[in-house]
């Protein structure tokens, strides 16, 4: 919802855009350009209204030009909508991610030392760009043996989460996959000391993240974005007091190696806690709503719910002599196909992700279109993700066999090759692949297998009706809920009484996810 500052700002990027640039024309060359409703204005509103949300909504609308330009008056936006154009832009080296993660540093974390951002930005805005540095260098962190480590940990935090579930009153399950989320995902990161486990500390990361709009224009926050700015002042306080404390010694290796390396390239403490305040968002914001339709897509089809009950019942879940039924993480990855296949048919339908890049110099694109310097080319891929051309003709229906090699299903009988380039992108378009793919498979999937085979979960109004979704989030990319999901949870009968564990099995972390 707009408020009254935000309409401010609105007004004056709008009128600074247009002095600024007024003198600037369309390229004949340049893909056709958009108007709607009131030049420019209609545009910046409809940004501010729905968030990412916005690409997808006019890729669907004008899905008959492969390429199409929105003028935002300070940048220009080409959306794109055919797959073929897309891996063409994947290619090419002048379209880049790293000079949008500027905003991360500017105006989410809020240093203003100009040493310190001169030290951090892309070299594209003059800077050393040690802050998408420092990012690209984390992958290692999450694959192989600090991968099992992370499991280790978050299966020891979930544990006793899931089992408070049988004992509780009507509840909501969004609120309580965003709590439970938090908590193990913090835990795993950052260990037994974690600053996000006081619980003013994680609302706080919650205040922030939604606030995240009012942040971006980074004009007098204080005052124009003063809730998720306080949020960030709490959230960085108690991050400081952690270093001070010690608690990075029991940390993840990731958050280890952001530690070490910043303070290493001579950024303060206090910065470094600033510098922190955003990366829960990377291991958060999609998970939560992801553990969510998750949950929502197998409990809402109860075919598919007693289809996978059974494959985990058989394959992934063993009994030890003292009687813990445990279920192993390695095998819900290698022995369980349609939970695998299910949890990315959940991923492709609940995605409004658009992986966007910035022109770093005028380019022509698949011989043809002329995108230039300066403005963003994103790819939205509901739009995509459900091609025909790309998914075959049941691109709009929800397939739980889809991604099945060699299986097939009633929803496409057909021999099928689920490994189609360009057609999934939840979790991005190389060459910018999510490193933290495995460890979230991992957790919503344990956290998944196990309530299934634990309990029966309605909801209190009796039917699965789809709650108010958000669509003004500028980092979540699953689709987050804005409405309540009340339910009501009972243990089924086969397993009241038992004791239960995960098993996580060294080595076996990885998921053979499909990716664009
Ligand atoms: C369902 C959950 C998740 C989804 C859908 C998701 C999706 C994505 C996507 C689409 C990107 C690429 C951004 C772009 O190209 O614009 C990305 C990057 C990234 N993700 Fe995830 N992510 C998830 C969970 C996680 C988790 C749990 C972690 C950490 C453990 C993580 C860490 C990262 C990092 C560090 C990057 C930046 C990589 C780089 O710039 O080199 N993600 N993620």
């Amino acid at each position: 919802m707009l408020d009254i500052i935000q309409l401010l700002i609105l007004g004056v990027v709008a009128t600074a855009g247009y002095v600024v640039f007024r003198g600037s024309r369309h390229d004949p060359r340049e893909p056709p350009m958009l108007s709607n409703g009131i030049p420019i204005i209609s545009h910046l509103l409809g940004v501010m209204w729905y968030g990412i949300g916005y690409w997808t909504m006019q890729a669907k609308q004008n899905a008959s030009y492969s390429i199409f330009g929105i003028d935002l008056l300070v940048t220009k936006i080409y959306i794109v909508t055919s797959p073929q154009l897309m891996q063409v832009i994947q290619r090419n080296k002048s379209l880049r991610l790293d000079p949008l993660l500027d905003i991360t540093v500017r105006s989410f974390s809020g240093i203003t030392n100009k040493k310190t951002l001169d030290l951090l930005v892309d070299t594209t805005s003059g800077g050393q760009g040690f802050s998408q540095k420092l990012m690209h260098s984390l992958a290692p962190t999450m694959i192989g043996k600090s991968l099992d480590e992370m499991n280790i940990r978050m299966v020891r935090y979930m544990t006793p989460l899931i089992d408070e579930l049988g004992d509780k009153a009507p509840f909501d399950l969004y609120m309580w996959c965003q709590d439970a989320i938090t908590d193990a995902s913090t835990d795993t990161m950052y260990g037994p000391m974690n600053p996000f486990k006081d619980k003013e500390i994680s609302d706080a990361f919650w205040d922030f993240e939604k606030g995240l709009g009012a942040l971006m224009p980074n004009i007098l926050p204080w005052l124009t974005a003063h809730k998720p700015w306080k949020a960030r002042q709490k959230m960085s306080a108690a991050i400081l007091k952690y270093h001070q404390n010690g608690g990075i010694e029991h940390a993840s290796e990731l958050i280890k190696l952001r530690h070490t390396s910043t303070l290493g390239a001579g950024i303060t403490p206090e910065e470094y806690a600033l510098l922190e305040v955003p990366m829960p968002i990377g291991f958060l914001s999609n998970t939560v709503p992801a553990t969510f339709w998750s949950i929502y897509d197998i409990y809402s089809r109860p075919e598919l719910l007693d289809d996978l009950r059974k494959e985990v019942e058989l394959n992934a879940l063993f009994t030890r002599a003292d009687g813990t039924h445990v279920i192993d993480i390695g095998a819900l990855r290698g022995s369980c196909p349609l939970l695998l296949s299910t949890f990315q048919e959940i991923l492709r339908v609940r995605t409004m992700s658009s992986p966007t890049r910035f022109v770093t110099q005028d380019t022509i694109i698949a011989d043809k279109y002329l995108v230039k310097a300066g403005n963003l080319v994103t790819m939205p891929s509901l739009e995509m993700g459900k091609r025909p051309e790309v998914w075959g003709e049941t691109a709009e229906v929800f397939d739980a066999h889809r991604f099945m090699t060699g299986a097939s299903s009633k929803a496409d009988p057909g021999e099928r090759e689920p490994r189609r380039a360009g057609g999934f992108m939840t979790f991005g378009v190389s060459p910018t692949i999510c490193p933290g793919r495995h460890f979230a498979s991992s957790e919503i999937l344990g956290m998944v297998a196990t309530m299934i085979l634990r309990y029966d979960i309605s909801p209190l109004s009796g039917t699965w009706e789809e709650p108010e979704k958000s669509s003004s989030s500028l980092v979540s990319i699953m689709t987050p809920v804005k409405g309540k999901f009340p339910v009501t949870v009972k243990r089924r009968q086969e397993y009241e009484g038992t004791k239960w564990d995960f098993h996580v099995e060294e080595g076996k972390g990885q998921f053979p996810l499909v990716i664009g």
